[in-house]
């Protein structure tokens, strides 16, 4: 977090009753509540470094055109720098009066080279230099993040690939459905993740447009090379029109959204983890670093960080609609409305990269349980479907052995005993075609060996998805 502007110790000549940047029409000061209401610099101070960066290859290019000279250029440079500087120490002092980031950084660059630093707006507006910031904000927080993304992946595929052999009942409704191994039930969380990775991954290259040159919405009179800044900031293009540039937000929107899909997944692996840490489950347990007691119950010991997650996932959410409905309805070009889309944005980015980072480390200190596991898979008639199957694939058509099954599991129900445990004569009251081989098909093990292709659940499949997994990443690294 970036500290408050310090507005009890005001610097040399940031001191100012009027924002000179603008106030030259005005007769009346601004009113106080007024200036405290549209003042940004609260929290678009987190853009600084950014704005040094767009503001250095602004000026490279405007000297490469001839419209500031070379000493400008030196000034503006040499400025910059010590702005930099005084910004990374903490330094810098923030002064409200200077309504934004941009204004503050103009106005003590003013200050420390003269004229220079008042030629470096030329052919810029402040509209197409808050959107190059927050782009160039966006672009280093989703390479953070996509790091982050795929610790997290590689800590699930760890966990994964010593719990191939483990099984657990896999749910639909919350029912026992059929079995699985815990190794490919944490391989779902996995491609989620590798989709969210890619959508990241697409947004990217919608934000790394560069806005700057639109000036304030229609361009600018002065001979500027926008393409030559573009190079310079590394992005891979300019946006188009001018007036799109200044109030496209879209780029904030996806990001928004794709990081709306990232909490949504996480929310349901929290979730998951909450109920099989429950002594109802007891299928794992959360490292002790990882959750709290209750100040009244001393036996409890919470989930807390899933529950948290599962819970952020409404903010991110919350972020994402603020942003829409801030855009819904704008007229072209520029609205001061604008402004609001930089705290839900913050906001997003933050909650995520804590959220990753203490993800991947809780899922390294996980223990599980096989036996629990293997217990709940055992009970609920995990293996029903393959014994139909078993049925079909001796010739009875599937409705019919989906029937037959049926009967066989009420009859094991009323004798409260697994289907494995009935003796083949009783089997064989709900079709002639079971024999003694049926045995190693009722098995768990028998259930995930038999589910051998692609996607499936067998420890075969599932190590093959590993070894997929482990190539991708490494490609990544
Ligand atoms: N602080 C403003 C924002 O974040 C910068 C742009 C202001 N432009 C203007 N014409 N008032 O959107």
């Amino acid at each position: 977090m970036q500290e408050k502007p310090k507005q009890d110790k005001q610097p040399q000549e940031n001191q100012t009753q009027e924002n000179h940047a603008w106030s030259g029409r005005f007769n009346e000061p601004v009113a106080e509540l007024v200036k405290r209401y549209t003042a940004s610099v609260e929290f678009d101070q987190r853009l600084a470094l950014f704005d040094i960066q767009g503001s250095l290859a602004h000026a490279q290019m405007l000297a490469a055109c001839n419209i500031i000279s070379a000493q400008d250029l030196t000034d503006i440079r040499h400025g910059l720098g010590k702005i930099e500087n005084e910004v990374l120490s903490g330094e810098f002092v923030w002064s409200v009066d200077l309504e934004d980031v941009h204004l503050n950084i103009e106005k003590r660059l003013t200050t420390l080279v003269g004229d220079a630093g008042k030629r470096l707006h030329t052919g810029r507006s402040r509209n197409d230099q808050v959107a190059t910031d927050v782009r160039l904000y966006l672009r280093h927080a989703i390479d953070e993040l996509t790091l982050l993304i795929g610790s997290l992946q590689t800590a699930l595929v760890d966990l994964a690939a010593l719990h191939t052999q483990t099984i657990m009942p896999g749910f639909t409704h919350l029912q026992v459905a059929q079995p699985v191994s815990f190794g490919h039930h944490l391989m779902a969380y996995y491609e989620m993740l590798k989709r969210d990775a890619e959508r990241l991954r697409d947004c990217r290259k919608r934000v790394n447009r560069l806005p700057l040159g639109a000036a304030a919405l229609a361009g600018t009179s002065y001979p500027i090379k926008r393409e030559y800044v573009a190079e310079l900031l590394n992005f891979e293009g300019v946006c188009e029109n001018s007036l799109d540039a200044v109030s496209d937000r879209d780029f904030a929107i996806e990001f928004n959204a794709a990081a709306a899909l990232i909490m949504t997944h996480l929310s349901r692996l929290s979730e998951e983890l909450i109920l099989w840490m429950s002594p109802r489950f007891g299928f794992i347990d959360i490292a002790d670093r990882f959750c709290t007691g209750s100040s009244i119950m001393p036996q409890k010991k919470n989930p807390d960080v899933p529950e948290l997650v599962r819970g952020k996932t409404g903010r991110v959410t919350g972020n994402l609609v603020a942003l829409l409905t801030l855009m819904k309805g704008q007229p072209l070009a520029y609205n001061k409305d604008n402004q609001e889309d930089k705290e839900p944005l913050f906001d997003t980015v933050d909650t995520l990269i804590m959220t990753l980072r203490i993800y991947a480390d809780m899922m390294g200190g996980i223990t599980v349980k096989p036996e629990a596991m293997r217990n709940a898979a055992l009970q609920g008639y995990a293996t029903a479907t393959d014994l139909a199957d078993y049925l079909v694939k001796k010739g009875l058509p599937f409705r019919d052995a989906h029937e037959a099954v049926a009967l066989a599991v009420r009859y094991a129900e009323q004798r409260g005993c697994d289907l494995a445990d009935l003796k083949l004569d009783e089997l064989q009251l709900f079709s002639k075609l079971v024999s003694d081989d049926i045995y190693a098909v009722l098995t768990l093990e028998g259930s995930l060996a038999a589910r051998n292709h692609i996607g499936g659940t067998a420890p075969q499949q599932v190590e093959a998805a590993i070894a997929r997994a482990r190539k991708l990443l490494a490609n990544k690294a």
